[in-house]
């Protein structure tokens, strides 16, 4: 008897669960919205920047906890209202390593 195991495996990914267009979005968000504290090109202002050099040591789940949560004490907003779980993450991951040029 033959078992059709390999069709059955779940081939979802958390970042394939966020679409080509809101990905589009969620760079827009990040130069526009949070580009108003941490720069549009994201050198830092008001909040520090948020260039690969300077996360690589810095956990994803710790940045996306940041992105989600906010940090009490401090200027950065939780974005929870907006923003998913899985959003939030794909945010942190392309911070980490952006996968186009930036203008
Ligand atoms: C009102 C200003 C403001 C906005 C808007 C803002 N941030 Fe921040 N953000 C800050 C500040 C200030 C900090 C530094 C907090 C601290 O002192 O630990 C910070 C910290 C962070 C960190 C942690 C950086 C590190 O090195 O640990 C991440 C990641 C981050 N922000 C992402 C975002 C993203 C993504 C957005 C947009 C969805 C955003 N921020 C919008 C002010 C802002």
């Amino acid at each position: 008897m033959k078992y059709l195991l390999l069709a059955l495996l779940p081939v979802v990914t958390q970042a394939s669960e966020i679409t080509t267009q809101r990905q589009e979005e969620l760079i827009y968000l990040l130069h526009q919205d949070c580009g108003s504290c941490h720069g549009m090109t994201l050198k830092g202002g008001l909040g520090p920047a948020l260039l690969p050099d300077i996360l690589q040591n810095k956990p994803v789940e710790f940045l996306t906890a940041t992105i989600l949560f906010g940090r009490s004490g401090t200027p950065m907003p939780p974005w929870s209202f907006m923003l998913t779980e899985s959003e939030a993450e794909w945010l942190a991951v392309y911070l980490k390593n952006p996968k186009h040029d930036e203008k």
